[in-house]
């Protein structure tokens, strides 16, 4: 089995499960040595949303001469590589192709193991590139494009489900909601730039599912609440602003409700914040006062490691591969996977 002593390992992450194009080098004794990024948010923008097909393609481009940017900033020869990750899912398949592909032909190259991370795993350990990095227990709410979850994480590959939404993501009820105001792709981030001009007061949206117990979320009826406020009303800029600021108080006051709701069931006293919507500085601002209040800290990644990075996939790829854990020779991926399936670093090959 391969291990190497810590403090002697260093890894190259590679990121291509959606529509960023990211590579990075994280080294156990330094920390993140080098990142970059290429976001295809230009290339998706004329269809509102991200092409597969498309997004797959310009991975295949973008990804190699990152890898070889990275390796230049990091200072490092891929003879000082102990291992190579990539994201193997959930996420679009040709996209996630791409990026195992380039993975399993540098690791075949240079004669270094491989290991197929899990993209949600990635985000979750994110924190942990910071300092100080939380310690585990802890509560994880990872608020994605695709998922909104709160996590009972005993430890790295220990995740257990708490609650999760029945419909619509946080971040694509803040996507979908920019939509229907006419905001450009992509929507979140615009709709939460706007909603700082907005007036608070003038809207008021649905907090789904705050009325009953437990710690279930659901987002989908945000739209339709949108819809008919503005119904037959022009679409003027001080209107958009005011619908904005009400949505995005409508998704953070559940956000934190049922985290505070989530660390009172598990007896936690630290949250951990992951996944896009983490960079939302008006949820940032809120979950800390609230935790605060209740002797809670609470911890996010930098809002350029809550959205999509390699920094994360690497760094989730050196816990398992410094344990021992590879993945085969193989080209695989899978679209969907669920957390929970997750074994801590050493227990089981990935995916
Ligand atoms: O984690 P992520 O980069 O990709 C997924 O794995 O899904 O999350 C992307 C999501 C999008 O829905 C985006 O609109 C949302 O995160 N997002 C934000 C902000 N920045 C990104 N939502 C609200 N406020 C933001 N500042
Ligand atoms: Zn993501």
């Amino acid at each position: 089995m391969f291990t190497v002593a810590k403090g002697k390992m260093r890894v190259l992450g590679i990121e291509s499960s959606c529509d960023e194009s990211a590579v990075a080098v994280v080294d156990d004794a330094a920390g993140l040595l080098a990142h970059r990024l290429y976001s295809q948010v230009d290339l998706h923008r004329l269809y509102g949303g991200v092409v597969p097909e498309l997004a797959a393609r310009d991975h295949v481009r973008r990804l190699l001469p990152l890898v070889r940017e990275t390796l230049a900033a990091a200072g490092s020869r891929p003879a000082e590589l102990g291992g190579v990750a990539f994201t193997a899912g959930p996420g679009l398949v040709g996209a996630l192709l791409t990026g195992a592909a380039l993975a399993q032909a540098l690791a075949w190259g240079w004669g270094l193991p491989v290991i197929g991370v899990h993209h949600l795993e990635g985000h979750l350990l994110a924190p942990l590139l910071e300092d100080p990095a939380p310690e585990f227990p802890h509560l994880a709410l990872l608020v994605s494009g695709g998922h909104t979850m709160l996590i009972d994480a005993r430890g790295i590959g220990q995740y257990r489900l708490l609650g999760e939404t029945r419909d619509d993501a946080a971040g694509e009820a803040f996507d979908k909601t920019a939509k229907l105001l006419g905001l450009p792709y992509p929507g979140g981030p615009e709709l939460a730039r706007l909603a700082s001009h907005g007036h608070p007061g003038r809207f008021r949206f649905p907090r789904p599912m705050l009325d009953r117990p437990g710690l279930e979320f659901s987002f989908s009826g945000l739209k339709t609440a949108v819809m008919l406020a503005v119904k037959g009303q022009e679409l003027t800029p001080a209107l958009k602003a005011d619908v904005a600021c009400a949505v995005q108080d409508a998704i953070v006051d559940t956000l934190c409700a049922k985290a505070l709701r989530g660390l009172e069931a598990t007896g936690y006293a630290t949250l951990v914040v992951a996944g896009g919507v983490g960079a939302n500085r008006s949820l940032r601002a809120r979950l800390t006062a609230a935790a605060e209040e209740r002797g809670a800290r609470v911890y996010y990644p930098r809002p350029e490691f809550c959205t999509d990075n390699a920094a994360m996939i690497a760094l989730a790829g050196l816990h398992r591969l410094r344990a021992g854990e590879r993945s085969p020779r193989a080209l695989r991926v899978r679209a969907r996977w669920n957390i929970a399936e997750l074994a801590p670093p050493g227990a089981t090959g990935a995916p």
